[in-house]
C-alpha cells in the first residue's frame, strides 16, 4: 500500500467513530470528517493508538465539501489511499418515534427528500468522484460505503432514507464494475441490523441489548482497506455476520454478497445493457 491516509466521513459518533478508532489503531492515518466540531474534538481525544489523525468539520452537503475535504487530507497526510463515506441521517430526522410509528412518504416535505439524499447519495458520488483520478493513477484505492440492510430500503415509513441507500447502493455496485483492473476496490459494508447509534433513538437508551454494537465494522473495515483484500471489489458485507475469530478470508465470505441487487437483473436484460467494448 502506497499510503495509508484514509479519509472517514461521519466520523464524530456511531460507526464511523468506531471505524476511525480502529483504523487508526491498525495504524491508518485518518482524517476524520464530521459537521460537528464537539464530536471531532471527542474523537481527537480518545485516539490513543496507532496512526495519526487529522480532524476537518465540514457539511457533506456542501458542493465544494470534497474539494475541500481532498485538499485537506493531502496537506495533512499526502495522496488518499481509502475513503469510508459513513456520514448519515435518516428517517430520525423527521420523527423521534418513527421506528414504532412509520413515517408516511406523501408526508414528508421535498427539502427533507432532498437533504437526506444529499448526505446519504450526493455526497457519497461527490467524494468518490474527486477522490477516484488520484487512485487509479496510483494504481491502488479503497472507496467504502455505509448503506442500510436491503430491507430497510423497502420498508413501509422508511421513505426517502430507504431510497437515499438504494441510490447509494446501487452507485457502489457501478463504481466496482467501472473500476475493475484498476486496483481500486469499491465495497458496502453494513451494521446488519439496527446498531447501537443516535439514528435508532427510542431504543438506544430503553433497550440498547437489542442493538448491534458499533464495534462489529472495525475487523471487517480493517481487512476491507487493507492489501490482503485486493481483488475483492462489487461485494457487501453484513459486519454483524463478520467472525474476528476466522480467517479473514472465510469471515469475508460468509458475512458477504454481491452489492445491490444483481439476481433482479435477468441475462436479457443484462445483455441488452451492456455496452460495446471498443476495439
Ligand atoms: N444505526 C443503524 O442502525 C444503522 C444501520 C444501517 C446503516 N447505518 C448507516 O451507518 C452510517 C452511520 O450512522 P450512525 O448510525 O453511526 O449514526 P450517527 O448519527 O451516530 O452518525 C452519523 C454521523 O454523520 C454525521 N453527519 C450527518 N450529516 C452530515 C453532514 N451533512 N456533513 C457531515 N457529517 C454529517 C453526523 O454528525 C454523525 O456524526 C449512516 O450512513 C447510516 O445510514 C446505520
Amino acid at each position: 500500500m502506497a499510503s495509508r491516509s484514509t479519509v472517514v466521513t461521519g466520523a464524530g459518533r456511531g460507526l464511523g467513530r468506531a471505524m476511525a478508532l480502529g483504523l487508526l489503531e491498525a495504524g491508518h492515518n485518518v482524517i476524520a470528517i464530521d459537521r460537528d466540531p464537539q464530536e471531532l474534538a471527542a474523537l481527537e481525544h480518545a485516539a490513543k493508538r496507532g496512526g495519526q489523525v487529522a480532524c476537518l468539520a465540514v457539511d457533506l452537503t456542501l458542493s465544494d465539501s470534497a474539494k475541500s475535504i481532498l485538499a485537506f487530507a493531502e496537506q495533512k497526510f499526502g495522496p488518499v489511499a481509502c475513503l469510508v463515506n459513513c456520514a448519515g441521517i435518516g428517517q430520525e430526522i423527521i420523527s423521534a418515534t418513527f421506528a414504532t410509528e412509520p413515517v408516511k412518504f406523501w408526508t414528508v416535505g421535498e427539502d427533507i427528500w432532498k437533504l437526506i439524499f444529499a448526505v446519504n447519495a450526493d455526497a457519497v458520488f461527490r467524494l468518490c468522484a474527486a477522490v477516484t483520478p488520484g487512485m487509479i493513477a496510483r494504481g491502488w484505492g479503497r472507496i467504502i460505503n455505509v448503506t442500510t440492510s436491503l430491507e430497510t430500503m423497502i420498508r413501509p415509513g422508511m421513505s426517502p432514507y430507504g431510497p437515499a441507500k438504494a441510490a447509494n447502493e446501487a452507485l457502489s455496485a457501478i463504481m466496482a464494475k467501472d473500476l475493475q483492473g484498476t486496483g481500486v476496490t469499491v465495497n458496502v459494508l453494513v451494521p446488519g441490523g439496527p446498531a447501537a447509534t443516535r439514528m435508532m433513538p427510542g431504543f438506544v437508551d430503553t433497550a440498547p441489548e437489542k442493538l448491534i454494537s458499533p464495534d462489529v465494522m472495525v475487523p471487517p473495515i480493517v481487512w476491507l482497506l487493507s492489501k490482503a483484500s485486493d481483488g475483492v471489489t462489487g461485494q457487501r458485507f453484513r459486519a454483524n455476520a463478520w467472525k474476528a475469530d476466522m480467517d479473514p478470508v472465510e469471515a469475508a465470505r460468509v458475512s458477504g454478497a454481491p452489492a445491490a441487487w444483481p439476481g433482479l437483473a435477468g441475462g436479457a436484460a443484462q445483455a441488452n445493457y451492456a455496452p460495446k467494448q471498443s476495439a
